[in-house]
């Protein structure tokens, strides 16, 4: 079901989710194979987490928010590696290799309130994981320029079950990861489904081919740093030296930036947004069943899908 706003093919959200005419979202809970919940709002295409901000108040004002031309959009799929992408972008545009004061969820859509992106100063880097029906109808008229990351979605399972489950963090959820992968494949997930993630992307682009967009694959971000980093400043207009580059690589590695965005007693709550930081980790925790069915899950699910994923990495 499609729109046509202005030469913009859009998804109806309006016509997604409501039986009544009027579009609200609902509270829904997200459920592993065991009854262990995560609750979430489901809102047109998007499932987002009711763990904090006010997404019913803030997803309607999103869509009308004013965009700025030098805004740059980060989209990715739930533990992609976007704190890593928004702290390189932040570094390439500043021109410096200071961390950024604050956390990029100072910037992310889904979760703060519209004065307070309306505060952020020029070039935002803005951050999302909600699908471009929900995203602020300005960014595609601006033609603003969206940066993804993408990542094998074995290790996003093993990232999300540890950031859902970890000490301190909002989700509380208190599944194993066996248990976690059951609630992965179902259709109810927080940050949503990743195949529904991915595939849904795919189709916004295709619609919509003025979008200006560049894809990052984390596994090539780890493996070649350099010439990631400057592939992405090309397509952002920097100009950087190679010593720039080696520079933003060094302080954006794990460990400096773990170490760099979780030092004070203020952002030490942000620890779990730094866990382990490698590729393959999913062979740590998948067992070979799990394994096969993840495989056939995935073949399933994403075989008209155009993008590529190293899934044996
Ligand atoms: P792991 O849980 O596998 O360690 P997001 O930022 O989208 O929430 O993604 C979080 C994932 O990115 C976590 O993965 C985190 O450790 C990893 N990450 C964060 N900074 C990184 C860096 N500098 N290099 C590599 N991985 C990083």
């Amino acid at each position: 079901m499609v729109i046509i706003i202005e030469n913009i093919r859009m998804p109806d959200i309006t016509k997604l989710a409501t039986k009544t005419g009027e579009f609200v979202g609902e509270f829904v809970d997200a459920r592993d194979r065991k009854g262990n919940t995560i609750p979430v709002f489901q809102y047109g295409e998007d499932t987002i987490p009711a763990i904090r901000g006010n997404p019913k108040e803030q997803l309607p004002q999103l869509k009308k928010m004013e965009a700025r031309d030098d805004d740059i959009v980060l989209c990715a799929a739930v533990k992609a590696g976007t704190h890593w992408l928004w702290e390189i972008i932040t570094m390439l545009l500043k021109g410096t290799t200071e961390y950024a004061a604050g956390p990029k969820e100072d910037a992310m859509l889904e979760f703060r309130p519209i004065e307070e992106l309306n505060a952020l100063p020029s070039p935002r880097i803005l951050n999302t994981h909600l699908r471009l029906s929900n995203l602020p109808e300005q960014f595609i008229e601006k033609k603003c320029k969206f940066v993804f990351v993408m990542r094998n979605p074995k290790d996003t399972a093993v990232s999300m079950y540890h950031h859902f489950s970890a000490e301190g963090s909002a989700f509380a959820y208190r599944g194993s990861f066996s248990d976690f992968l059951s609630m992965f494949m179902s259709g109810v997930v927080p940050h949503n489904n990743w195949t529904d993630y991915i595939t849904g992307w795919e189709k916004d682009l295709a619609m919509n081919p003025d979008i200006p967009y560049h894809i990052i694959h984390y596994e090539n971000l780890k493996q070649d740093p350099v010439r990631e980093i400057k592939t992405l400043a090309s397509y952002l207009d920097v100009t950087c030296t190679d010593d720039f580059v080696d520079d933003v690589v060094e302080k954006c590695s794990f460990r400096n930036l773990k170490k760099g965005k979780t030092a004070t007693p203020e952002n030490q709550r942000w620890h779990f947004m730094y866990r382990k930081g490698e590729v393959g980790d999913w062979k740590n925790w998948f067992t070979v069943a799990e394994n096969e069915e993840f495989d056939s899950y995935l073949s399933k699910e994403m075989n008209e899908s155009k993008f590529s994923f190293r899934y044996t990495l």
